[in-house]
């Protein structure tokens, strides 16, 4: 049987970003049962119609990865109560056909959510929003379970770096979850 392929999108692109240090304890906590590579996303421009055909490098390169994927799972942080500016970027170029007539690589994509924030909501808000949009795009989003982790440095080691404590059982709960609702999409 083909290896499932799922491709982690972080909604940050700082370094050190806690989204990024949990998609990583994700893959971590899948282990074996499926590829799981974090989606390299830096270089993919502004929107712009203007640029749309043919579409940047970047962009095709990103396309490519999620038609190539069995899920996606989002690991978004919280801004202003909403997800952010760069993976809405990131989306609304994903929501284009590549050329006339192709269909849209993320329909049908099983998703996943999760996140974390220092603060107490957890990214619960950004979570809500980020559902509306993947499900008008089509993608099959996996309501339940969804991972929010407030008070993120309540999870840190010595070192600031993220070690999950409380959140370990729930995160390994959903990538359990994520593997049976692909394969269930199939
Ligand atoms: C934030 N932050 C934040 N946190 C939160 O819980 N709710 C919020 O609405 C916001 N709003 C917000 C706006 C802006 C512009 C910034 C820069 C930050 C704090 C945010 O959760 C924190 O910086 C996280 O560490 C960001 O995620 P990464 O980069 O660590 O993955």
């Amino acid at each position: 049987m083909k290896k499932v392929k799922i491709i982690a999108i972080v909604g940050s692109l700082r370094k050190d970003s806690f989204n990024r240090q949990l998609a990583l304890a994700a893959k971590e906590a899948i282990g074996e049962r499926a590829d799981f590579e974090l989606l390299d996303y830096n270089d993919v421009p502004l929107f712009n119609e203007d640029m749309e055909y043919p579409a940047p490098e970047a962009v095709e390169r990103v396309r490519e990865k999620i038609k190539a994927a069995d899920g996606v799972w989002f690991f978004t942080p919280e801004y202003n109560h909403f997800f952010t500016g760069v993976l809405k970027n990131l989306l609304d170029w994903l929501s284009r056909p590549v050329s006339t007539g192709e269909p849209r690589v993320v329909i049908g994509k099983p998703a996943a959510i999760s996140g974390a924030t220092p603060g107490m909501s957890g990214t619960a808000l950004a979570q809500d929003h980020l559902v509306t949009l993947i499900s008008f795009l089509d993608m099959k989003v996996m309501n339940a379970p969804r991972l929010v982790i407030p008070h993120v440095m309540q999870q840190l080691n010595a070192e600031k770096a993220l070690e999950l404590t409380t959140s370990a059982p729930y995160l390994k709960k959903q990538a359990d979850a994520f593997l049976d609702f692909i394969q269930n999409s199939k």
